[in-house]
């Protein structure tokens, strides 16, 4: 077999090694255009992880490659004067140039070529070859050269971040935020052999022409680096090697196969600095096809497995840097943070690490997370403990005169078991449940201001008599049973109406026994569905009306608080997307123009309701659909309700349009809510995908939400909340008749959190850096 492999980086000598291993009589040559130890760049970073897969597939050149490391367990982050340090990370770090010479011999060891100094503009030349490893980096000649074909999508990032070195040792990943005249500077830092460090400068577009430096050559940078660093630098000097300042470009390409030609490293898909796994994705792209090749029966077939197989780890781990480099470059959201809080959302900003994890490694940590998160509460006015504070999720919150004993909320979830529009037994039993289950405040489902206003006939109501007095007595029911506060969420289903029971057709238009329906434009939301009728003048004051008459009802009922539904398509949504609006009148047009209804209606109901009661808005912070609603756009749409008197937005997104291509995962709306809150400056509360206690509390101490709403979590599991509350040890209001339970699941929990810790303590292998400390400790005195 014949092997032509284009780029001697890190993707393709692995390739080359892994597969001369594999079949030895194979020809494999790399053609680099470099010379051999003429590389870019400094250090390069793995996980502890990611070595152990190296010592499965190669050992002898792991054995070289650990020889050479520098390791750490810590990351420390320096923000305002402070540095907070948290361990257990385990970290190695090595020489670019080191890295790809060990590579090198090893490669030749094996009996590969490596033609050095030869630059390959045409593979015509390897005819003759089984399989052409595309392994030409970032700017990959025959990737553009197939563009059609291999299609990447090319996102450039707007900051701005150049690499440089230092000889400053460090024993941590290092991480400083610095203010400067200009704005914002962030450093990403750390040590990769005895006496030189990585260093990633990194500032957004504006800060960086305020600081001059598109006007200055790579040593004037470094210089200017170095005044802005120098006090961490020690005296230090900064060190260059092709140190521009550019763009990131996260490159997703569609298809990474082409014949016998296969994408490898960052010229298929790049991952940002940030999560340090550029050099770890190249390699282990090269595991992955040589794994492919091992067991498939061809070539063909092996790529296509490699294709296949490995396309969804590249995504997670793209999907992860791509969290956290937009933490990057919003980080002047954050900036007025208190140090604990920032260096906490540091921690936390990709997902992997979260509040519980961090419980176990850095107590010390946490407890002062903890504490700076109680002591912002009782600058509200509690008198809550600030020696022994409780986790973020019991920490109470007060919105106007309405006080919610802890942050769990559940969500607003239709039931879709109305009899014309009146909940019935099964609602009482459904809302009592979960306000004895623990949560602090409870959302009914959607409930329409008129019979035409439903979503499905089994929809509640709140336009009669009947229909208040039934809920008058759900709501007594929380009141007089739990602590929890319950919240009415009002809404009009336009184009979403007269649609059948979630369980018989979610959206589809019922058969039989339909009615009107009404939206901002006359659009259908399936191509099948009724098309609804454009709402004139007249029909927005009446359904104002019908708003306000239903706020008036929600008053009389006894309810805490007030929820105007403007998410997920219906009426007020409608109005509020240009997707759905096509209106050439005063409501359509600029975002001003479509928010002008919603927030008519919004004004009359708060100028009904009373004062010192809250309300809040639901919004679709993205409809996920090109031309649609974005996070900016959320943003202005937040700041609008904020003037109007919103006292909390309910960041949901989507389900606008039928073509939208959310992208899912855990808590995966919560980067709406963190942006809404942190830059509109308004109490948000999130929802979607949030599953544990654990991402409760993690979001909660980021600062990314005031409360946390969850829907399906709660729908099998009433008391998640109270359950919550024994794990952290946090007291909780529970009905006399179930203070048994109560007891002992608080009693157990204690035992059985010290299980589990024990267990994850025990059960965590050392990380490297760990065992090298251990090694090389001075024996204790006798
Ligand atoms: C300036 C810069 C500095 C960096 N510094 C660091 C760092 O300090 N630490 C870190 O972890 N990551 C760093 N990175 C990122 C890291 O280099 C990559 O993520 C990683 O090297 C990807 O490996 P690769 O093998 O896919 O590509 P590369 O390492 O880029 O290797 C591609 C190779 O192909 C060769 N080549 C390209 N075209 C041709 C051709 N037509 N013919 C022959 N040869 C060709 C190139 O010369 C190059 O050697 C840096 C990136 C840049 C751009
Ligand atoms: C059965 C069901 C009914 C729902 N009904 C409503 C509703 O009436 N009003 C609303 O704003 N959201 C509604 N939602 C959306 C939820 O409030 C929540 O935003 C969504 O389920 C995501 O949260 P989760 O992942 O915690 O379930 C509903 C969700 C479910 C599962």
């Amino acid at each position: 077999m014949k092997i032509a492999i284009i780029g001697g980086g890190p993707a393709g000598l692995y390739a080359a090694i892994l597969l001369k291993k594999q079949r030895p009589q194979a020809e494999i040559t790399v053609h680099e255009r470099n010379r051999a130890d003429d590389t870019f760049g400094f250090g390069v970073v793995f996980s502890d992880a990611t070595l152990d897969n190296f010592e499965k597939y190669d050992p002898p050149s792991y054995r070289r490659i650990t020889q050479e490391f520098a390791y750490w367990d810590d990351i420390a982050v320096h923000f305002r004067g402070t540095v907070h340090r948290v361990g257990g990370n385990g970290f190695c770090g090595c020489s670019r140039r080191t890295l790809l010479l060990i590579l090198q011999e090893r490669a030749r060891e094996l009996g590969v070529t490596i033609l050095f100094e030869t630059d390959v503009d045409d593979e015509a030349q390897f005819a003759d070859a089984d399989l052409i490893v595309l392994a030409d980096g970032i700017n990959s000649r025959f990737r553009d050269k197939y563009i059609d074909h291999f299609n990447p999508q090319i996102d450039l990032r707007s900051n701005k971040f150049a690499w440089m070195g230092s000889t400053r040792p460090l024993d941590a990943f290092t991480f400083i935020f610095q203010e400067t005249e200009w704005g914002p500077f962030i450093a990403h830092a750390y040590q990769y052999e005895a006496g030189r460090s990585t260093w990633i400068f990194e500032t957004d577009a504006e800060t960086f022409l305020r600081a001059g430096l598109d006007g200055l050559n790579e040593q004037q940078s470094a210089d200017r680096m170095a005044e802005i660093f120098g006090w961490f630098l020690d005296g230090h000097p900064l060190l260059i090697n092709r140190s521009m300042w550019r763009n990131f470009p996260m490159i997703r390409s569609q298809r990474w196969v082409k014949d016998n030609m296969v994408l490898l490293g960052d010229a298929k898909a790049t991952a940002h600095f940030s999560i340090g796994s550029g050099t770890k994705l190249a390699m282990e792209d090269a595991i992955a096809l040589a794994d492919a090749m091992a067991h498939a029966p061809n070539v063909d077939a092996a790529l296509q497995t490699y294709e296949h197989g490995r396309r969804e780890e590249v995504e997670k781990i793209q999907h992860a840097a791509d969290v956290s480099l937009v933490w990057f470059e919003h980080v002047d959201r954050f900036w007025d943070f208190d140090p604990v809080q920032f260096a906490f959302g540091v921690m936390t900003r990709a997902k992997a690490i979260t509040y519980d994890n961090l419980t176990l490694r850095a107590p010390e940590f946490v407890r002062e997370v903890d504490t700076a998160f109680a002591k912002q509460v009782r600058s509200k006015g509690f008198e809550v403990d600030l020696d022994k504070p409780v986790a973020p999720m019991f920490q109470p919150l007060k919105l106007r005169e309405m006080e919610v004993s802890n942050r769990a909320v559940v969500s607003p979830m239709c039931m879709y078991s109305a009899k014309e529009g009146v909940p019935g037994d099964f609602h009482l039993v459904h809302y009592g449940s979960r306000a004895i289950g623990g949560a602090g405040l409870i959302f009914t489902e959607m409930t329409c201001v008129g019979r035409d206003a439903r979503i499905t006939p089994g929809c509640t109501g709140l336009w009669n008599d009947e229909q208040q007095a039934a809920w008058t007595r759900i709501v007594d029911f929380v009141h007089t049973n739990s602590s929890a506060k319950i919240c009415l969420q009002l809404g009009h289903a336009g184009r979403k109406g007269a649609t059948k029971l979630m369980w018989e057709g979610m959206d589809r238009p019922l058969e039989q026994g339909g009615w009107d329906t009404i939206s901002a434009s006359p659009l259908p939301y399936f191509p099948d569905s009724q098309v609804p009728r454009e709402m004139d003048r007249a029909a927005m004051d009446r359904v104002k009306q019908e708003f306000v008459a239903a706020a008036l009802r929600g008053e009389t009922c006894g309810f805490d608080m007030l929820e105007l539904h403007c998410a997920h398509g219906y009426l007020l949504a409608s109005f509020i997307s240009p997707l759905t609006n096509a209106r050439s009148d005063e409501y359509g047009g600029s975002l001003g123009n479509r928010l002008r209804y919603p927030l008519e209606v919004f004004e009359a109901m708060r100028a009904a309701w009373p004062a010192q009661k809250p309300m809040s808005v639901r919004i679709s912070a993205t409809d996920w659909a090109a031309g649609g609603i974005t996070g900016d756009d959320a943003v202005a749409v937040a700041r609008a309700f904020g003037e109007a008197g919103v006292d909390l937005v309910d960041v949901s997104t989507g389900q606008t349009v039928r073509d939208a291509q959310p992208i899912y995962g855990r808590m995966f709306q919560t980067p709406f809510s963190d942006q809404v809150r942190n830059e509109a400056r308004v109490a948000t509360m999130c929802v979607g995908n949030i599953t544990t206690a654990d991402q409760v509390n993690t979001i909660l101490a980021a600062g990314r939400a005031d409360l946390v709403a969850l829907g399906r979590p709660h729908l099998v599991d009433p008391s998640f909340t109270m359950r919550a509350a024994a794990w952290y040890g946090a007291d909780i209001a529970c009905p006399p008749q179930y203070m048994p339970g109560k007891e002992q699941i608080f009693r157990n929990s204690v035992r059985d959190r010290q299980d589990f810790e024990d267990l994850k303590i025990k059960g965590k292998p050392k990380t490297r850096a760990e065992l090298k400390a251990e090694a090389t400790k001075p024996l204790a005195a006798e």
